[in-house]
């Protein structure tokens, strides 16, 4: 099976190699666990592959993500590939949007091989309830498993749960977790790998994740 790189060669080795092809993961976590710039960088990864991406972004404008690219070394190459293999198509919630929309706007990039979309939760704004929420997550996650080689669908959580509760988890083929965890009284991201289709992986297993001026940086070492 065809696996596409994360970005993190640590979290490759986890996972046989990287995401299965046409499969959709779901990349959960806090505010400022670094669900965003996970992102750019799997892009960055594909990019540099001759791969193509789309960032679909319902949260920050271009302008913003292309600033936090800009103070990390590792992500400041996204430039040289901007409108070329990396396109961030920045959505304006204020346009009367609904789920038709949304989708359509991953038929027109049907033929990518990376999308993400930061982040689902925005789907809830145009959904008329739970039920119609699960409705067209369950639409829009079929949609890029056939057309898509690998998805990121990052998700904002609450108080270290793994989705919002409204079947994220159980939609998606993946799902990375990002947190925050109190070591010697000093907080660090981790990472942890909870559901991965088609692959054997250690569960629940937190992994230490580094964000720094240099770049994104899954260490070896687990926390006990
Ligand atoms: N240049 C940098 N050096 C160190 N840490 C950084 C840098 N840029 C961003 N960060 C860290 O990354 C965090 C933001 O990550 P982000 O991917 O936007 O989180 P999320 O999308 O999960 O809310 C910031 O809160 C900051 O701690
Ligand atoms: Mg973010």
């Amino acid at each position: 099976m065809k696996r596409y790189t994360t970005g993190l060669s640590n979290l490759d080795k986890l996972i046989g190699g990287g995401l299965p092809e046409h499969t959709v993961t779901l990349l959960s976590g806090n505010a400022g666990t670094g669900k965003t710039l996970f992102a750019l960088n799997f892009l960055l990864a594909g990019a540099k592959k001759g791969e193509k991406g789309v960032f679909v972004s319902l949260n920050e404008g271009k302008g913003d993500l292309l600033r936090a690219c800009d103070g990390i070394a590792q992500l400041k190459p996204i430039r040289k590939y901007l409108n070329k293999s990396i396109l961030i198509q920045e959505i304006d919630l204020e346009e009367v949007i609904d789920l038709e929309y949304f989708t359509k706007i991953f038929e027109k990039y049907s033929n990518v091989d990376r999308v993400a979309i930061d982040n689902v939760n925005k789907l809830l704004l145009f959904s008329n309830g739970d039920k119609d929420y699960r409705i067209n997550l369950s639409r829009v996650i079929k949609n890029l498993r056939a057309n898509v080689g690998s998805s990121l669908l990052l998700c904002e959580t609450l108080d270290h749960t793994l989705d919002t509760n409204r079947g994220e988890t159980y939609e998606a083929d993946g799902v990375i977790n990002l947190s925050f965890l109190e070591v010697e009284e000093k907080p660090s991201r981790t990472l942890e790998i909870t559901k991965m289709r088609y692959t054997p992986f250690d569960a629940y297993v937190q992994h230490e994740l580094s964000i720094s001026k240099k770049g994104l940086k899954l260490t070896k070492a687990k926390f006990i």
